[in-house]
């Protein structure tokens, strides 16, 4: 990556040389200059700062901590990471030699002052990841000397600071900050601007023409930023182009001829936008190309061929748009691909033979197309991928599918939904394991048979869901000693026999050691779980998967085993519609983290133990259509069942605030109106989610039903991928540590 990147060391460099030698000695510093950075000190609050030696009886302030002098005049100020708080003091623009101000990464607040364009000679700005607000104070003559300003991770509003004054800029990072408006485009590239980082704001309206000036540009970004209407012609004439970053607009229209026109483009990003029409097959143009994603339009035709002219591409997401034909991209020419992601569109024929010349491939997603025909065997030399996703398609010959991926070393990720439809039976031998398998999705397949001993070798199973198939026999013993999983979704099939007692034992659902951040998969997928009101729920990792026991709608029989009040750590238990016989045990009160227990349909009896009211986050129970007698518990989180949950037995008594008539019936449902649904949820859950949820409802607007997440019902499992998620997570991560560090500085 070359352009501006190394603008900031090279400046740093040529600084640290120029200022050497001054640096280290003690010197009295410009009176001035000394008032300045008291005063400067005294409008922080010092409470936990990491300002040390600055004293008011010192006059050798040029060896104060971040300053710095040249000839007795402070040049540079660096208090970036010190955990300051407070306001910055006006007093600051006294400070008239200085070159650089780095004050960021810290908790101030309060506006900027407004004479910092006054500051002459001001080099090199970054007030970024501090929690400034109001406008930012630009003028026409200010910051003559300005070449990088970085007021990024703020809450500046009003209209988008401006430069026309300086003739030097050179960076102009204001991501994630409040700013409206629309995008000043005559005003930016008055000076040969390289870097443009507008990310994460409020702006509204369509850019308007004006971007043909910056002819030095070479980055671009204006992601989740409200941004409407086509894209100005003259955008693309930004030869010098690197990075290009819409994502997340509205942005509409053709992606015109003139894409192929940005010769130097490496990174391009206009997902989740809603461009329509084809991609122009322009890629001979893009040579320099590393990174496309178009994923989340509305684009429509076939796959660009020219893509094969980009040797350098190592991601390709085309995901969720109307793309259809064949996938005729010569993969042959493609050494560098790490990511295809090509999911959710209408593509048709067979998996091209030459993709596993990819031999660096680590994700591939062609799920919910129509693709068909059998599992290339060239397969078995994609020896990196690591997640497979090729649901929802039409693919036959499963037996031999999971024969050829066995073989690959690193595959953690299968998810074959609802695409080998042709009622073929789990295939019996000639598979002998899946060593590094840690997600098994083979839901909604019509397979019949019995669940295969072969499964026993993947030891790293974590996450396992068959569900929706015509699968029978017992529930084998060895499965419950799979010490990773926690995940089990078998609901839907036919299988019989009584629950294994290994069950009671899981290793992942007893004790955290096994059951949350082990292993070290990618958590670069999404997975997205439907419930029968179209809802869907995602998942950006497997451990924010809420740990389940999902049986129903089997052939199941005897007890429901007291030793499952050892899986502590279970969040879903679903028996519902079986044959299960006997009584609730009083030992499941020891699931002290259950959201849902679903014992619908079944043949349980006696009464309801008073023990189930101490499961604090249960929000979904339902024992109706059984045996039960005797009275319904009343308190804790009994209070905020319906009737629904306890009809369909004969004998229960239903008026739990009255006297009892007898018959359970769905007369006299009342609801006291505390509806208390479980608020304080498991923690390890929430923070992955809430964590998530932030940066993608920042950055792609995709809905969370965080409350619908603690526990629920899922007809089908999907799964989709998303590059962005890394990029999410980049900045997530960032903000989380900017969150630590404010809270233990
Ligand atoms: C610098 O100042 C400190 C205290 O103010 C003093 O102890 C030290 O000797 C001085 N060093 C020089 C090189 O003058
Ligand atoms: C300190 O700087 C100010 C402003 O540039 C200047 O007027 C003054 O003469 C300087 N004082 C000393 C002691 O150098
Ligand atoms: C400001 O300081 C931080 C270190 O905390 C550094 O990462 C950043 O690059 C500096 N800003 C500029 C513009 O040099
Ligand atoms: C900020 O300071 C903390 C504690 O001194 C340190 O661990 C962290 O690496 C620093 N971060 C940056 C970006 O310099
Ligand atoms: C601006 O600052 C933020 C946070 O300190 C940093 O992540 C970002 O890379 C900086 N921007 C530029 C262009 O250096
Ligand atoms: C764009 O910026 C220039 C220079 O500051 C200013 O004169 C002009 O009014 C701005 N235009 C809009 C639409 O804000
Ligand atoms: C893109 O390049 C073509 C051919 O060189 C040229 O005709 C067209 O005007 C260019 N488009 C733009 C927007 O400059
Ligand atoms: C798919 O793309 C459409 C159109 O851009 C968008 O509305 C929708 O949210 C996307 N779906 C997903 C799951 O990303
Ligand atoms: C599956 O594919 C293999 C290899 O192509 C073939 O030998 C076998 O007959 C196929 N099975 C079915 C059921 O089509
Ligand atoms: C229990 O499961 C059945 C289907 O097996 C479902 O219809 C019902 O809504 C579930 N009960 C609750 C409270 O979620
Ligand atoms: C229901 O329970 C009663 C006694 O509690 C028993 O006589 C009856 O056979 C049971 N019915 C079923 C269907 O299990």
């Amino acid at each position: 990556m070359g352009g501006y990147y190394c603008l900031i060391p090279c400046l740093l460099v040529c600084f640290l040389l120029h200022t050497h030698g001054s640096h280290s000695l003690n010197q009295t510093c410009n009176s001035t200059d000394l008032e300045a950075l008291l005063a400067f000190s005294s409008g922080l609050d010092r409470k936990g700062s990491r300002l040390v030696g600055w004293g008011p009886n010192d006059a050798a302030c040029c060896s104060w901590t971040g300053v710095s002098c040249d000839l007795g005049r402070v040049v540079g100020l660096d208090l970036s990471n010190k955990s300051l708080h407070g306001s910055i003091s006006s007093a600051i623009t006294l400070l008239d030699g200085l070159v650089t101000l780095n004050l960021s990464r810290n908790s101030l607040h309060g506006q900027a002052p407004e004479g910092l364009g006054r500051l002459a000679r001001m080099r090199i700005l970054d007030l970024s990841m501090n929690m400034l607000s109001g406008a930012f104070p630009t003028s026409e003559h200010g910051f003559p000397a300005i070449e990088v300003v970085n007021v990024s991770f703020n809450q500046f509003k009003g209209p988008h600071p401006v430069f026309p004054g300086a003739m030097n800029l050179m960076v102009l990072d204001i991501s994630s900050n409040a700013f409206s408006g629309g995008i000043n485009t005559t005003a930016l590239c008055v000076a040969p601007v390289k870097a443009l980082l507008f990310s994460g704001n409020e702006f509204t309206g369509e850019i308007r023409a004006g971007f043909g000036r910056c002819k030095m540009l070479t980055e671009l970004s204006i992601d989740s930023s409200g941004l409407t209407g086509k894209l100005p012609r003259d955008l693309y004439t930004m030869s010098e182009l690197r990075r290009l970053s819409l994502r997340d607009n509205q942005f509409s229209g053709s992606l015109g001829e003139d894409l192929g026109n940005f010769s130097q483009l490496m990174h391009i990003d206009l997902s989740y936008n809603m461009f329509s029409g084809v991609i122009p097959d322009v890629f001979e143009g893009l040579r320099r190309l590393e990174f496309l994603s178009l994923a989340s339009n509305l684009l429509t035709g076939t796959l660009p061929a020219s893509l094969s002219s980009c040797k350098m591409l190592r991601v390709i997401n085309l995901r969720n748009n109307s793309l259809s034909g064949k996938i005729a991209i010569d993969f042959r020419l493609l050494p560098r691909l790490n990511i295809l992601d090509a999911g959710t569109n209408r593509l048709s024929g067979p998996i091209p033979r030459d993709l596993t010349w990819c031999t660096k491939l680590r994700t591939l997603n062609l799920g919910r197309n129509m693709l068909d025909g059998e599992i290339p065997e060239s397969f078995k030399n994609l020896r990196s991928l690591l997640i497979l996703s090729l649901g929802s398609n039409g693919f036959t010959n499963l037996s031999w599918a999971l024969r050829v991926l066995q073989h690959l070393p690193e595959l953690t990720t299968l998810v074959l939904t609802r695409s080998f439809r042709g009622g073929e039976t789990i295939p019996m031998d000639g598979i002998s394991g899946f060593q590094s398998l840690q997600v098994l999705v083979l839901a909604n397949c019509a397979l019949s048979g019995m669940i295969q001993p072969w499964l026993q070798n993947s030891k790293n199973l974590r996450v396992l869901d068959i569900s929706w198939n015509k699968l029978s026999g017992p529930i084998p013993p060895w499965l419950g000693n799979l010490n990773n999983l926690f995940y089990i979704d078998l609901s839907r099939n036919s299988f019989s026999g009584e629950l294994p007692e290994s069950f009671t034992q899981m290793k992942s659902l007893i004790s955290s050691a096994y059951s949350s951040e082990h292993a070290s998969i990618e958590d670069l997928p999404l997975f997205i779980k439907k419930n029968p009101a179209g809802n869907s729920l995602q998942y950006n990792r497997v451990v924010s998967f809420p740990p389940s026991l999902i049986l129903s709608n089997n052939l199941l029989v005897g007890p429901v085993l007291p030793g499952l009040g050892h899986l502590v750590y279970l969040h879903v238990l679903d028996l519902s519609w079986n044959k299960f016989s006997g009584g609730i045990p009083d030992e499941l009160s020891s699931l002290e983290n259950l959201e849902e227990l679903n014992l619908t349909h079944n043949y349980l009896s006696g009464s309801i133990p008073t023990s189930l009211t101490k499961l604090s986050f249960l929000s979904k129970f339902d024992v109706s259509y059984n045996n039960l007698t005797g009275d319904i518990p009343t308190g804790g989180q009994f209070s905020t069942f319906t009737d629904e949950s306890f009809v369909g037995n004969d004998a229960l008594c239903l008026r739990r605030n009255g006297p009892c008539f007898g018959k359970a019936s769905f007369e006299g449902t009342e609801n006291d109106g505390t509806d208390t649904i479980s608020t304080m949820p498991a923690m390890t859950y929430i923070i992955a989610e809430a964590g998530f949820a932030f940066g993608l409802l920042a950055v792609c607007n995709i809905l969370f039903f965080a409350r619908a997440w603690r526990a629920a019902y899922f007809l089908a499992v999907d799964r989709f991928f998303d590059m962005l998620y890394v990029i999410i997570m980049v900045k997530v991560n960032k903000l989380r540590r900017k969150w630590e560090d404010k809270e233990h500085p």
